[in-house]
């Protein structure tokens, strides 16, 4: 199947067009294209499963999880981080895939296939400390003991704003756990999921215990994912609207559910702040994969005192930010994933500037899919973009007076995923920071994601926690042994 940026790859078989289901690279006869945003290009062709191939792929995760889950996690903890080992050896590589299918810039590719990796090596780690529990029984007949057990099968659903990392993020800590995996990655982003089973398949997993199937079809492998039995945990990113749909078919058979959906952050700026320290946390948070990201600063409410002196910043090095080729080192944000990414974000700029909004930089379409990065001013909350996720390379700012006021707007929507807010006071610190009704604060930082720390939200953000010491929770049962007679 074509490959057209297949000679700057070094390690060539990373570039795989085909569906890897039970060990083997299958191909059918249907087949869908994969273009680079930043020209349009084809790419590649991929196969295209239907909900067949996810039975077959199914089956094959639930005959491998009679192996996997009796592997020592000794065992299971060495294929991860031989897997680890071979994501950092073709890092370059991988990134190079990740830039020409998803478009952003090679240096956030490299950082993303890191990000991505520091989960296996992570889980890797927790794969030996699934620990139980000894509990004093309320009778001396009795003894209680908890163990943690594999779920069994996992479905996951993957997201083109990071296609490699919100794998790993998912397929780690299950594998470390014992269950078996079928991926759905994005079909905008389907090649750097499957050089990751490529690598896998190196690292010595055995057969059907990874499965990844490309897809057109989104809707029905989904729903043979959640319908079928033999799933017992769904894992989901991408948006509200389809986490909710997710999580209904889920309902049926009752499967424990992972959804990291969308964000609408606020970015609040007290005025005892460190302006220039607020200035460059808030382009950090706001532009990071070219605003694509559902941490990204959503709403950024300045107290009236710094507003002026924070925009004239803050412009300042919006005005200087390099579009381009993603593959170009000097590009600092690529083109945005599609025409409808690139529309919505237009018609929220319009509906603002209509209602009585100031453009302070940018606001129009630079050309194909790329949008001026922006900065809006004077917005308020009566405009389409207080509610809406942006996703994109758009800053919109507010003012505010009071504590009171700004903590009412920031909580005023229906997400509740990342927050940041500056300010040096402690005690205004703590009093913020308890405040938001979000699953993660940035005190006086705008980039908080790490494998250390439990990503996830609450509200209509979702729910479920991934990375860190919690992360391993979601794909284990905890199973309760009530030990009788013990005079
Ligand atoms: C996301 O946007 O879904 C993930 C971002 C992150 O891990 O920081």
């Amino acid at each position: 199947m074509l490959v057209v940026f297949s000679m700057e790859i070094k390690d060539q078989s990373l570039l795989k067009t085909e569906a890897y289901i039970d060990g083997k690279w299958i191909s059918k006869s249907s087949s869908f294209k994969v273009s680079n945003p930043y020209d349009g290009k084809e790419i590649a062709t991929v196969t295209d499963c239907d909900a067949s191939d996810m039975n077959d792929a199914i089956l094959a995760a639930e005959k491998a999880f009679r192996i996997w889950s009796n592997y020592t996690a000794n065992k299971r903890s060495r294929i991860l981080q031989s897997w680890y080992k071979l994501i950092l050896t073709h890092v370059d590589d991988l990134a190079h895939i990740l830039t020409v299918e998803q478009g952003k810039p090679i240096a956030e590719a490299k950082g993303e296939i890191k990000y991505g990796a520091s989960y296996i090596e992570w889980f890797a780690e927790e794969a030996k400390r699934v620990y139980g529990d000894v509990i004093p029984g309320q009778s001396r007949k009795n003894r209680i003991t908890v163990v943690k057990q594999p779920v069994g099968v996992v479905g996951a659903i993957t997201p083109w704003n990071f296609p490699s990392a919100m794998i790993t993020r998912k397929i780690a800590p299950a594998l470390a756990a014992g269950c078996t995996v079928v991926v759905k990655p994005s079909e905008y982003t389907p090649l750097s999921a499957l050089a990751l089973a490529e690598l896998a398949s190196r690292a010595g997993f055995p057969s059907g215990v990874i499965n990844i199937l490309p897809s057109m079809d989104a809707p029905a492998l989904g729903v043979s994912m959640t319908s079928h039995p033999k799933v017992k945990k769904i894992s989901f990113t991408g948006s509200t609207r389809v986490g909710k749909i997710i999580l209904k078919q889920s309902a049926d058979q009752v499967k424990k559910v992972t959804l990291e959906l969308g964000g609408n952050a606020p970015f609040i700026v007290f005025p005892d702040a460190d302006i220039d320290a607020a200035v460059n946390g808030c382009f950090a948070s706001k532009f990071r994969n070219g605003g694509q990201t559902c941490v990204c600063t959503n709403r950024i409410f300045l107290h009236t005192s710094i507003h002026d002196e924070f925009v004239e910043k803050f412009a300042a090095k919006v005005s200087s930010i390099k579009t381009g080729n993603g593959l170009d080192e000097k590009t600092f944000i690529g083109p945005m994933i599609n025409e409808q990414a690139v529309s919505k974000d237009l018609e929220l700029i319009e509906d603002a500037e209509a209602k009585g909004a100031k453009i302070v930089v940018g606001g129009h379409r630079a050309q194909d899919l790329f949008l001026e990065p922006t900065i809006i001013c004077d917005v308020n909350n009566t405009m389409d973009i207080f509610s809406s996720e942006i996703f994109g390379p758009v800053a919109a700012v507010y003012q505010f007076e009071t504590e009171e006021e700004v903590i009412q707007l920031a909580n005023d929507t229906n997400y509740g995923l990342a927050s940041y807010f500056y300010g040096r006071d402690y005690a205004l610190i703590w009093r913020v920071a308890e405040a938001l009704e979000y699953g993660m604060v940035g005190i006086n930082t705008g980039v908080m994601s790490t494998v250390a720390a439990p990503f996830g939200g609450i509200k209509e953000s979702g729910f479920g926690r991934e990375g860190s010491k919690y992360g391993i929770d979601e794909y284990l049962n905890i199973k309760y042994m009530c030990w009788g007679g013990v005079e």
